[in-house]
């Protein structure tokens, strides 16, 4: 047995394989599929304080290598969650992340305080990197003024572990990497998806009722890791590599770039089994190498 465990703070993982927001609901789903306890985290759906009905349809398109989204933040909002979904999967054996959005910063505060009375979340995916909506989300995560006083503002009502979530859609990663760690997160995890758009030339019009979405999938892999790596040298706190990874050996490339875990997206939708293959393909490349500690091989090209 490989052992492939690491903290964030305080937090153990088991294994660096977690699934991304927005990719299998709030984790029942997973069940038929996998047991949740043998994932490193479960990222849930983006959360707001208040309900929210999201955008108009159609809003999912495919694309070569993969695929456009702009769900606008759909989610029953905290009081239905906290009442009906978290007794459903508070007993799941593993870290369950809730992924917070907002409006305003006061919303972004007002949500975290709301998630520290409840007990078996261990930590936040602070999102200010949501392309489809028009107040918050990337408005935020993508000027560097109001990602400073979002991420400080929930740090100071925030007592557990810290994720920001980055938005590939600027120009420089490493400065908002930075803006994220001298503002207490714990952790970053990137890339969001990027904003992309396509069109039904058929029905000429646009594929989704938004025009603009955000890109994931294979398609986006190679920028993505780019931009882990350019994150992962500019930072000390870990990096949580996400973009368009569909096996272990993209899972691999990011942890060699530098992310000590990874999130599954897009492939769930595929196989919703991957996070348990790619599990199973770390600890065999591992092995295969004689790599006993796993840090070892976290942005090892670098070393
Ligand atoms: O449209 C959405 O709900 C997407 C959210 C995100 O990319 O963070």
């Amino acid at each position: 047995m490989v052992k492939t465990g690491f903290n964030i703070g305080k937090l153990f993982f088991k294994n660096p394989v977690l699934t991304a927001s927005g990719t299998c609901g709030y984790g029942q789903e997973l069940k038929d599929f996998l047991p949740p306890e043998k994932l490193g985290g479960i990222i849930l759906k983006g959360m707001t304080n208040e309900p929210r009905e999201g955008n108009p349809y159609p809003r999912m398109a495919e694309t070569p290598s993969g695929m456009l989204n702009s769900v606008g933040l759909q989610n029953k909002g905290f009081d239905y969650f906290e009442k009906y979904i978290y007794p459903q999967i508070k007993s799941f054996d593993t870290n369950i992340i809730i992924n917070i959005n907002g409006n305003t910063i006061e919303d972004y505060v007002e949500l975290a305080s709301k998630v520290t009375t409840l007990e078996k979340i261990p930590a936040i995916e602070l999102n200010i990197s949501c392309p489809n909506v028009k107040m918050g989300g990337m408005a935020f995560g993508t000027n560097p003024d109001t990602a400073r006083k979002v991420i400080s503002a929930v740090r100071k009502v925030y007592p557990h572990v810290l994720i920001v979530k980055l938005s590939p859609n600027v120009t420089s990663i490493e400065e908002f990497a930075k803006i994220a760690e001298d503002n207490g997160a714990d952790s970053i995890s990137l890339i969001n998806t990027f904003l992309g758009m396509s069109i039904d030339v058929k029905r000429m019009r646009p594929s989704l009722a938004t025009v603009t979405g955000g890109l994931s999938g294979p398609a986006i892999k190679p920028l993505a890791l780019r931009m882990v790596w350019q994150a992962a040298k500019s930072v000390k706190i870990p990096v949580i590599g996400i973009g368009g990874i569909m096996n272990a050996f993209d899972a691999l490339e990011f942890i060699m770039a530098g992310a000590t875990a990874i999130q599954v997206g897009t492939a769930l939708f595929i196989d919703p089994q991957a996070p348990l293959k790619i599990i199973h393909g770390i600890e065999q490349f591992l092995l295969e190498k004689g790599i006993t500690d796993y840090s070892n091989l976290i942005g090892c090209i670098n070393k």
